[in-house]
C-alpha cells in the first residue's frame, strides 16, 4: 500500500515544554491505526500540527505526496485530511443537519454531490437521520460524538483523524461508535488515525499502534506487541509495576488532558 501520510522529524515546543519531539511515522492508504499515550503525551498537539491548527517548529508532513508546510486548516481539509476534536465543537444555534451542511459546503465536498443530499446521507450513515432538525443544544452526549464524526465526514476526507471519539461515553455507548468507525473504514475505505484512552475498545479497532510518551514515539507495532512493550508498560504504570497496561487505561501517571 502507498503511504498516504508521511511524518518526518516533527517538533513542537510550548515555551520550555517539548510537546512533540522528533515524531516520525507513516500511515498507509487504507490503514486504521491508533495513537496511544498518557495524558500530556502530545497526541492532540500532533493532530493540531497535522491539520494546520498549530504551526510546527520543524519537521515535515507529506499528505498524498504533497508537503503541507504553510497550509491553513482550511486548505488541509480541502486536500482530504479532516479531524474531530477531543471536546465536541458543534456550531451553536444551528440544527444537526445545518452543522453537517457546513462541512458539505467545503469546495472539496461540493465537487461531488449536492450539499443537502450529501448531508442527509451522512446523517443516515452515522445514525443521526432522526435528529436532523434538532438544535444541537438538545443532543445527548453520544449523539454529539456522532455529529462530530459526521461533520468531519462531510468534507469528504481520505484520512480521518479522530481525537478520543469515545471521550465521555459510557461503556454501552462505546460499542456503537466503535462499530461506526469500523464501518467507515471497511465500507468506505477511509484511512483512519485515532487517539483513544479506552484501551480495550481501541485495541480491538486498530491494526497498528503508535505509542507516545513525553512527546516522543516510544513504540510502534500491532496491539498485541504494544501491550507487552516494556516502554509502554512503563509509561502507563511506572517503573516498578509490570501489570498489563490494558488493565488501568484511564490512570495516566503524568500531565493533564
Ligand atoms: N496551546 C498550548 N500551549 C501550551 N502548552 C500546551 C498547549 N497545548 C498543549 N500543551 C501542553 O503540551 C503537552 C501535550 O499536550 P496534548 O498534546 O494536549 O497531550 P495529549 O493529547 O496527549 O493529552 C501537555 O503538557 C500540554 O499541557
Ligand atoms: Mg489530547
Amino acid at each position: 500500500m502507498n503511504a498516504l501520510l508521511e511524518i518526518d522529524g516533527l517538533n513542537k515546543r510550548f515555551a520550555g515544554l517539548v510537546a512533540v519531539n522528533d515524531v516520525s511515522f507513516t500511515l498507509a492508504s487504507g490503514e486504521i491505526a491508533g495513537i496511544l499515550g498518557p495524558n500530556g503525551a502530545g497526541k492532540t498537539t500532533l493532530f493540531n500540527l497535522l491539520t494546520g491548527f498549530l504551526p510546527r517548529d520543524s519537521g515535515r508532513v507529506r499528505f498524498a505526496g504533497e508537503d503541507l508546510a504553510g497550509h491553513s486548516p482550511h486548505q488541509i481539509v480541502n486536500r482530504g485530511l479532516a479531524r474531530t476534536f477531543q471536546l465536541c465543537r458543534p456550531f451553536a444555534g444551528m440544527s444537526v443537519l445545518e452543522n453537517v451542511m457546513v462541512g458539505c459546503l467545503a469546495p472539496r465536498a461540493r465537487r461531488h454531490e449536492a450539499p443537502l443530499a450529501r448531508a442527509r446521507a451522512i446523517l443516515e450513515a452515522v445514525g443521526l437521520a432522526h435528529r436532523a432538525p434538532a438544535p444541537v443544544e438538545v443532543l445527548p452526549y453520544g449523539d454529539l460524538r456522532r455529529l462530530e464524526i459526521a461533520r468531519a465526514l462531510a468534507t469528504k476526507p481520505r484520512l480521518l483523524l479522530l481525537d478520543e471519539p469515545f471521550a465521555g461515553l459510557g461503556t454501552s455507548e462505546i460499542e456503537p461508535i466503535s462499530a461506526l468507525i469500523r464501518r467507515l473504514h471497511a465500507a468506505e475505505g477511509l484511512t483512519i488515525l485515532l487517539i483513544e484512552h479506552r484501551l480495550r475498545e481501541f485495541m480491538q479497532l486498530v491494526s497498528r499502534v503508535i505509542a507516545m510518551d513525553f512527546g516522543r514515539v516510544i513504540a510502534s507495532g500491532t496491539p498485541a506487541e504494544i501491550v507487552r512493550h516494556p516502554r509502554v508498560i512503563e509509561a502507563y504504570l511506572g517503573r516498578d509495576e509490570a501489570a498489563d497496561p490494558a488493565a488501568e487505561p484511564d490512570e495516566a501517571p503524568h500531565g493533564a488532558a
